[in-house]
């Protein structure tokens, strides 16, 4: 069975025009003008008036996540169940091993959690701590598991934190192996300092949160961590990026010629951090690390954008329910699980605030969504691309109309949004994930266990060579 998608506005990274997509079975099979049916059960989708992106890539989610005492609270059907409701068709989440867990046991557990995504997923492999076998995990990672890309934490020290030499260690592995090290860069050692003079004040509120991991403690961890990768030689990749200070260093970089990439996420985009000082612990829901930025750090980010220092927007999607979860740090902020729900809104999110807010245009939309992860992460054209032989991953969006963004109505599985009661302008109409309607009109269609692993091959240096 295959569908036509007709006389939709067909925008890429670099294209946009009026046409037809034709898919058959899983693939892509033609783009044009003037295609026509090819089986009697074809489903066919009529798209005028409508734009076609290929379907969204989230390059950072934590689903099913143990993390500070629980666990996200998304798994992963639901997790990608909710990202197929906003238009994204594949996910990378990160294998997160315990400090002393080898990396391929974390991988086993990872694996067995994954087999009921809905929508196809693809590993990073967080090197937490190093031991004997980190090395030869490591490259195990890249030629026999398709797991090219490393994480680091230069946060949360005393858990899944690694300190400077570890970094250097997996910087140096990853060279050897032609892989890419993203990370999280807040300088772990003064977050700990600042949460103890903090709590010894009896300042104990999710705001004080904010105000234990400043911007200058993560424009330093960024700029070290880039730092480290010029020494070494070996591009990096720094995750979830929110401030100023941390651009600078990017900005630095890249001046100088060093092959340094960089994600945001649309919180850090849209949100300022008046969000802490919401009664009834409230503040709670937007407690992630790095913490929402005050005024300014916003409107530096989407420059950044703008100016091509940042490639990608994904979300950190890593929810926690307020009863039960975030509540744990009720009497003490640094026991508030971090992290927060967001894979089912990036969409809307970049369309009202980037493209109609003026900071971007569509074809950039596009790259930020979906292409430039791919090209990133090794999983372009087979994603990322509206072309004959990619995936039939699609995204059929209405541009009219609007909605308003609500826990009560979202899919992710969370009793907060952090973006509640926000405006967003357009609609998915359709979501096609592996040839198949999954989301139409509001109601998701969608078959747990059906995503598939997706093993990556990198060209790192070939992507950042295309850094603008
Ligand atoms: O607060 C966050 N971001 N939680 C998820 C883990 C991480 O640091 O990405
Ligand atoms: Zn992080
Ligand atoms: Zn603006
Ligand atoms: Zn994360």
């Amino acid at each position: 069975m295959g569908i036509l998608i007709k006389n939709g506005e067909i925008v890429t990274a670099s294209d946009k025009f009026v046409g037809d997509v034709y898919c058959d079975g899983d693939k892509i099979v033609a783009v044009g003008s003037g295609l026509v049916k090819q089986g009697a059960d074809d489903v066919v989708i009529d798209a005028s008036g409508q734009l076609v992106f290929p379907g969204g890539i989230d390059a950072h989610v934590h689903m099913e996540l143990p993390f500070m005492g629980t666990e996200s609270s998304d798994d992963f059907e639901t997790g990608t169940a909710a990202g197929v409701a906003g238009g994204t068709t594949s996910i990378i989440d990160f294998v997160i091993p315990a400090r002393g867990q080898h990396l391929l046991d974390g991988l086993a557990m990872w694996k067995e959690k994954a087999k009921k995504a809905v929508a196809d997923y693809a590993f990073h492999m967080a090197v937490t701590w190093w031991g004997d076998r980190t090395k030869s995990e490591m490259e195990q990672c890249v030629r026999e598991e398709g797991i090219p890309s490393f994480k680091t934490f230069m946060a949360y020290r005393g858990a899944i934190g690694v300190d400077d030499v570890e970094l250097i260690q997996v910087m140096q592995t990853a060279k050897d192996l032609g892989a890419l090290v993203t990370v999280h860069a807040e300088h772990g050692d003064i977050v700990v300092a600042l949460q103890k003079k903090l709590v010894a004040e009896g300042k104990l509120e999710p705001k004080y949160h904010a105000l234990s991991r400043p911007a200058p403690v993560e424009g330093e961890a960024t700029n070290r961590a880039i730092m480290m990768a010029r020494m070494i030689g070996e591009p990096i990749y720094i995750v979830h990026l929110t401030c100023r200070e941390a651009l600078d260093a990017v900005t630095d970089a890249r001046r100088r010629g060093q092959l340094v990439m960089a994600e945001t996420c649309p919180q850090y985009l849209i949100l300022d951090d008046s969000v802490y000082d919401k009664p009834d612990f409230e503040g709670a829901a937007y407690v992630m690390s790095p913490p929402i930025r005050p005024k300014g750090h916003q409107e530096a980010l989407w420059a950044g954008i703008a100016s091509g220092l940042i490639q990608v927007v994904a979300t950190d999607h890593c929810p926690f329910n307020q009863v039960g979860q975030k509540d744990m740090g009720r009497d003490n902020f640094t026991k508030i699980p971090n992290g927060a729900a967001g894979i089912e809104n990036r969409l809307g999110l970049l369309w009202t605030y980037g493209v109609l807010g003026g900071h971007i245009d569509v074809n950039r939309f596009v790259d930020l969504f979906s292409t430039q992860p791919a090209k990133i992460f090794g999983l372009y054209p087979r994603k990322g691309a509206i072309v004959p032989g990619a995936d039939a991953d699609l995204v059929v969006f209405d541009p009219k109309g609007s909605s308003v963004i609500s826990a009560k109505t979202h899919h992710h599985r969370c009793d907060r949004n952090i973006f509640e009661g926000f405006e967003v302008k357009g609609k998915v109409s359709h979501t096609i994930v592996h040839g198949r309607v999954q989301y139409k009109d509001g109601k998701l269609d969608v078959v747990r266990g059906a995503g598939r692993y997706l093993p990556r091959k990198l060209e790192a240096p070939a992507a950042a060579r295309e850094l603008r």
